[in-house]
């Protein structure tokens, strides 16, 4: 049977972009004459019943807007299957019969444990992270590193001026995505990632031999799941002598934040249309991905079944200008 109410939530860390993709979503399902309904704070919403309608409206002037108007949380309910139970409870009282999640790799994970249990579901890929398996980008990526590349632009000056070295933390959990980009763009001389093993003594000849070559400052941009803790690693390298001290800026929330680029906007737009397209045709268990120029539906199965890392080949690239 066709659908005929589509229920909407962003789920996970926000990422800049959800907004576009929430409009877009609601007013592609409006102008196919389905209802829309909105879920708040993700999984959250749909395990307390927290869901409201949603009209054109209601997603005016948020197109340039970063966060998310629906509200996000992580939900430890959700995670069980009693949470599950209630959600899909709520999806019938709410007679919801197409689901739209946004959000991340857990959010996909939930998507999928809702398709196994006969939910109708499109994921949309939303983290700043890029850990998802079946997209080139996911929503908010670009944005957060265009906010990266602003911070390493300008703790450059402040590092020429003092002749420092700076580490730079970036997000990105366990993936060394962001940090491997954010370092080629931002010319860091090193880059720390989870995906690739460094020794302190490592980084103090790398800063070492930066010094000696009469550079003025060492830029090194250090995910947070990398083995090297950016705070210890400043302690113990400004234990050493090594030519420049070293100061640790933990970039944070900030890349969280923001209007969406330019290209998260389009992305988040695109994405938002084939979701719901998706659903009507009768599709569902798959996120809708940027494959090429193409937005292109993957089975969430894989999605969920697979781990995307950092470029290695963008990881050396970015050693090799460093010189
Ligand atoms: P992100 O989507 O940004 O990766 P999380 O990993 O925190 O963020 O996941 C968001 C939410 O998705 C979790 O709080 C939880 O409610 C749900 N989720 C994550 N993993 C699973 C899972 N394996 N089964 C069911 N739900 C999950
Ligand atoms: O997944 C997005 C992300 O920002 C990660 O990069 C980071 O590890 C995590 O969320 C931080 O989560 P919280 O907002 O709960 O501190």
């Amino acid at each position: 049977m066709a659908i005929q109410t589509i229920g909407l939530l962003t789920s996970g860390g926000d990422a800049p972009g959800m907004n576009p993709c929430i409009r877009a979503v609601v007013r592609t399902a409006l102008s196919k004459d389905l209802k829309v309904m909105g879920i708040r704070e993700g999984y959250s919403g749909l395990v307390d019943g927290d869901i409201v309608p949603l009209a054109a409206r209601d997603v005016g002037g948020i197109l340039q807007r970063g966060g998310t108007v629906l509200g996000t949380a992580r939900s430890p309910e959700f995670m069980e299957k009693s949470g599950q139970r209630e959600a899909i409870r709520h999806l019938n009282e709410f007679a919801i019969d197409g689901l739209v999640v946004i959000g991340g790799d857990g959010s996909m994970r939930g998507a999928r444990a809702l398709a196994e249990q006969g939910v109708k579901v499109v994921g949309v890929p939303g983290s700043i992270d890029n850990d998802l398996w079946g997209t080139n980008m996911a929503i908010g990526v670009d944005t957060a590193l265009n906010t990266i590349r602003d911070a390493i632009d300008k703790l450059r000056d402040t590092a020429s001026s003092h002749r420092r070295a700076f580490l730079v933390e970036t997000m990105g959990r366990d993936c060394g995505y962001l940090a491997v980009m954010a370092g080629l763009i931002g010319g860091a001389e090193m880059v720390l990632i989870p995906e690739r093993e460094t020794t302190v003594e490592e980084v103090a000849q790398l800063i070492e031999n930066a010094y000696k070559r009469g550079k003025t400052h060492a830029i090194i941009v250090v995910a947070e799941g990398a083995s090297l803790k950016s705070i210890a690693l400043a302690e113990s390298l400004n234990s050493m002598d090594i030519g420049f001290k070293t100061r640790v800026t933990i970039l944070g929330h900030i890349q969280r934040g923001g209007r969406p680029s330019a290209f998260d906007r389009l992305l988040a737009t695109r994405m938002g249309v084939a979701a719901v397209e998706a659903l009507a045709r009768g599709e569902s268990d798959v996120m809708v991905g940027l494959d090429g120029r193409d937005i292109l539906p993957v089975p969430l199965e894989k999605v969920v079944a697979h781990k995307r890392e950092a470029n290695l080949d963008y990881f050396e690239m970015a050693r090799m200008l460093a010189f």
